[in-house]
């Protein structure tokens, strides 16, 4: 039988346990995190950190700036907005994809809260996964208005209702916690979009002021781009925007079989 194993230098090690300063009192929340420096050429390790409940703000991502302020200042994370704007805290939280800002610690229910990057990515350092094969999907959908036709000099007037089809879809804060959390995307992320690039994909067709549905649809019809999604559903249960990126898929290969009939 074949006997399949990690790397060596891939197994994650027990790391250092930091506790919480001296004179710290109130109730103590430990949080396992991954902690990983390909510079350094040792393996990644789990890190504990014991933070005092009432230091810090509510949030997941109040007890990462906790931490690097007060016990270690080389844990390495992504943050911006602080308010589910940007999306770039978004990172693993007891097995799920959510964005660290807007996930209470509170809401975690075990003694230990565990923190990991992103899954399926390469690790840039601890909690910062590279994204760069990500944006580069998203620049292939061409996520811009098109036309053919002369721009209007004033206001490019949509009906409300042609606004309505973009409800669900513009509000995609590009955190990659969908993609990142679909399996067809692990194992095939250089040649499928995912479920985030394809969302913003069916954004820009079904936009009534954009003129060139028909090349975006063309730039789809591959066997890889679009058609992996096997409506897993992963990507629509962690969005933290309350999107449904499934949804978008279906109504791209829809609209696929529409126009070769
Ligand atoms: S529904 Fe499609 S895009 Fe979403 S997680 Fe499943 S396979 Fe991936
Ligand atoms: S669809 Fe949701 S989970 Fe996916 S990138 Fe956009 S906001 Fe993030
Ligand atoms: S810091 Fe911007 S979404 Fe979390």
């Amino acid at each position: 039988m074949v006997e399949l194993a990690l790397p060596k230098n891939s197994r994650v090690t027990q790391g250092k346990h930091w506790p919480a300063p001296q004179g710290s009192s109130g109730d103590i929340r430990t949080f396992r995190i991954y902690r990983y420096n390909p510079e350094t050429g040792e393996n990644p390790r789990w890190d504990t950190f014991d933070v005092p409940k009432d230091a810090c703000g509510p949030m997941v991502l109040d007890a990462l700036i906790w931490i690097k302020d007060n016990l270690d200042p080389t844990l390495a994370f992504r943050r911006s907005c602080r308010e589910g704007v940007c999306g770039s805290c978004s990172m693993n939280v007891d097995g799920n994809n959510t964005l660290a800002c807007t996930k209470g610690h509170s809401e975690c229910k075990g003694k230990t809260v565990s923190i990991s990057p992103l899954p399926h990515l390469e690790v840039v350092k601890d909690l910062v996964p590279d994204l760069s094969n990500f944006y580069a999907q998203y620049a292939t959908i061409e996520p811009h208005l098109q036309h053919v036709t002369v721009m209007p000099q004033t206001e490019w007037l949509q009906s409300p209702e042609d606004r309505e089809k973009l409800d669900g879809l513009y509000e995609c804060i590009l955190c990659a916690c969908c993609s990142t959390s679909c399996p067809s995307y692990w194992w095939n992320g250089d040649r499928y979009l995912g479920p985030a690039a394809l969302l913003q994909a069916y954004r820009w067709v079904i936009d009534s002021r954009d003129e060139e549905t028909g090349k975006r649809l063309d730039a789809l019809e591959d066997p890889f781009k679009l058609y992996r999604c096997h409506t897993i559903m992963n990507c629509a249960q962690v969005c933290p925007k309350g999107l449904n990126p499934a949804k978008a898929i279906a109504e791209l290969k829809k609209l696929m079989v529409e126009r070769q009939t």
